[in-house]
């Protein structure tokens, strides 16, 4: 999650530092590198740039003292390419005409750069944004208007973006435009602002509008206007006036950073659907080749790696071992060096972790490691590292971290499947439809039951335990579900798999017990309605997480959570655990707590 800011106005000597105070304002993004382009008083675009923290990179480049009225800064998290000075943004033009700095990912660059080669531009980076500055130049040079150039280039590039760039040819304009990528518009006197977020610039500006999707803000020092990209047409808005505190800014106006990562996961999943294609498919390659399988991780984290142990048996007929990293000791002498181990960690520092995962190196294992945080020390040990890229998440409990964690493992599940010539077309043709469908699901099952999930909160704020049942993978999400609710609601919420909660669990059912089902329209989905049965004739009040339109659910649970169809038999364990975290977040609030900061409970668990 890169961070943007964009300055004209009609003054040169605080440009750098309101720049440079922006982009410490986003360091909640996230960041590897960090740089800066201004028009100087001479008309040249000059670039400082380079890896490491805001401040100390800041500081040395003396960003302050940079002189010129338009200037763009951004700190990047690195996508394409690793984090060095180089790959560093902004990017500029090879005449030096053009500057960028972009969020998101092109996703045809490759192709886009091959042609710009031909026609005899020279790259210096391994980034995807490059090409953008590039292009753009090419159109200049062909004689269309900046504006033209834009256009052209966004019907030209594929992938998502928010962009902003800066020319030689008019000195006192910022163009930023976006596609799927946030950002927004800050409007002042005589000086106009972009960014990724409101904090980069609210010390200045409280006056704010939010650039929609295919639209092209143009910022002059005392005008602005919004046009549309596709028609060219202008567009009317009317600045909002936001009256939030800089840490309220730095929540984009949620009470909690919790319920924005919740927020975000729309988003962020779609990011990630759209990097590493090339990954997943030498993860996979390896899976394929390997004896045996193992995952390692813990919490949150060991949860979203079930996932493994729910696709790749049955399209591979390998056994797969899923291990929590404190007890790795148990199956350590199983692994041997035609074994794939599977790190699973979003810090990607969890101790426990990387002690099994060294002793797997040690024996000679490939190791995989999925990842959030860029550079970690698990990155260091994997033969190949796939990153989940969710952006840094700053509440303790994990929620978008978990679905990144577990996307990243249905997307090595189906790169598997399409590996095997005796899988069948319309399961992998399906599969393919859920994983592009995914971030719509979601965004539609948070708007239509974040008040449900509350009103049910309510009641759930009343008890001290629950039961959250669920077969096969929903097992794996009822897990979670309870785990969140027991973080940060301190509910004693204990999950079972729904045939084994017979077996004893069943004994503490009373009226009015909460026991939360999970309920995809699966293989387990009958066998879950004799479940139900036998906790509702003992009094339990039953709430379920149900595909869309389950009549039969509906006539017998308490309350239900439906589901879009087509997820059921794929990404169950991300989709159904929407409604879950909904209910965790609510029920922690409603009870007066800070769902952020969990009583007893960190971030990255770096000790044994
Ligand atoms: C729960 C949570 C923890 C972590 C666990 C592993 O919300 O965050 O259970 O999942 O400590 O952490 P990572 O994923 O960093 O290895």
């Amino acid at each position: 999650m890169c961070g943007i800011i964009g300055v004209t106005q009609t003054i040169d000597n605080s440009t750098g530092k309101i720049v440079f105070d922006a982009l410490t304002r986003l360091e909640y993004r996230g960041y590897d590198s960090v740089g800066v382009a201004i028009i100087n008083p001479t008309g040249e675009l000059q670039i400082e740039k380079d890896k490491g923290p805001i401040l100390e990179v800041g500081k040395k480049l003396e960003f302050e003292k940079l002189k010129g009225r338009t200037a763009i800064g951004h700190s990047r998290w690195a996508t394409h390419g690793p984090p060095n000075k180089i790959n560093a943004h902004p990017h500029i033009s090879q005449n030096r005409r053009v500057a960028v700095v972009h969020n998101g990912i092109i996703e045809n660059f490759l192709e886009l750069k091959k042609d710009l080669i031909s026609l005899g531009y020279a790259f210096k980076s391994d980034t995807d944004t490059e090409v953008i500055p590039q292009l753009i130049e090419y159109y200049l040079d062909q004689g269309k208007s900046i504006v033209e150039a834009i256009r052209t280039f966004t019907d030209t590039i594929k992938g998502t973006f928010a962009i902003v760039l800066v020319t030689v040819d008019e000195p006192e304009k910022i163009y930023a435009f976006r596609r799927d990528n946030p950002l927004v518009l800050g409007i002042g006197k005589n000086e106009n602002y972009c960014a990724s977020d409101i904090p980069a610039f609210l010390p200045y500006t409280n006056q704010v509008l939010i650039l929609k999707d295919n639209e092209l803000a143009i910022l002059e020092p005392k005008n602005y206007k919004i046009l549309n990209l596709t028609t060219g047409s202008e567009i009317k808005r009317t600045p909002k006036t936001i009256t939030w505190t800089a840490e309220a800014a730095q929540k984009a106006g949620y009470p909690h950073f919790m319920l924005k990562e919740i927020h975000q996961q729309p988003q962020v999943l779609k990011t990630q659907l759209s990097t590493q294609m090339e990954v997943v498919e030498e993860i996979a390659d390896v899976v394929l080749a390997a004896d045996k399988v193992f995952s390692v991780a813990a919490g949150t984290a060991y949860y979203a790696s079930l996932t493994l142990f729910h696709t790749i048996p049955s399209l591979t007929k390998k056994v797969v071992i899923p291990v929590i990293s404190a007890e790795w000791d148990t199956v350590s002498s199983l692994v041997d060096d035609k074994s794939v181990v599977f790190a699973v960690s979003q810090s990607g520092e969890t101790l426990d972790t990387i002690k099994g995962i060294k002793d797997a190196k040690s024996k000679g294992a490939k190791i995989i490691s999925v990842v959030n945080v860029i550079d970690s020390s698990l990155t260091r040990y994997g033969d190949h590292v796939l990153y989940i890229h969710t952006g840094p998440e700053i509440g303790v409990a994990a929620t978008k971290t978990y679905t990144g964690l577990a996307l990243a493992l249905w997307r090595i599940a189906y790169a598997v499947a399409e590996k095997r010539e005796d899988i069948d077309s319309t399961y992998l043709s399906k599969f393919d439809k859920s994983l592009h469908a995914l971030p719509e699901a979601i965004e539609h099952v948070i708007r239509k039951y974040e008040v449900k999930a509350k009103e049910i909160s309510k009641w759930m704020t009343q008890k001290q335990s629950a039961f959250y049942l669920g077969r096969g993978v929903s097992f794996a999400t009822a897990c979670e579900g309870a785990l969140k609710m027991k973080e940060i609601a301190y509910v004693h919420a204990e999950a079972y798999p729904a045939g084994e909660s017979k077996h004893g669990p069943i004994a503490l059912i009373e009226k009015d017990f909460p026991v939360i089902f999970t309920i995809p329209n699966d293989k387990n989905r009958k066998k879950m309605m004799g479940s139900v049965q036998e906790m509702k004739a003992r009094g339990a009040r039953t709430i379920g997480v149900i595909e869309e339109g389950d009549e039969e659910f509906q006539g017998v649970l308490d309350e239900y959570f439906e589901i879009p169809k087509g997820f059921s038999q794929f990404l169950s364990s991300i989709l159904y655990q929407i409604p879950q975290q909904l209910l965790a977040y609510y029920t922690s609030t409603l009870k007066g707590f800070d769902p952020d900061k969990p009583r007893n409970l960190s971030k990255s668990v770096t000790v044994e």
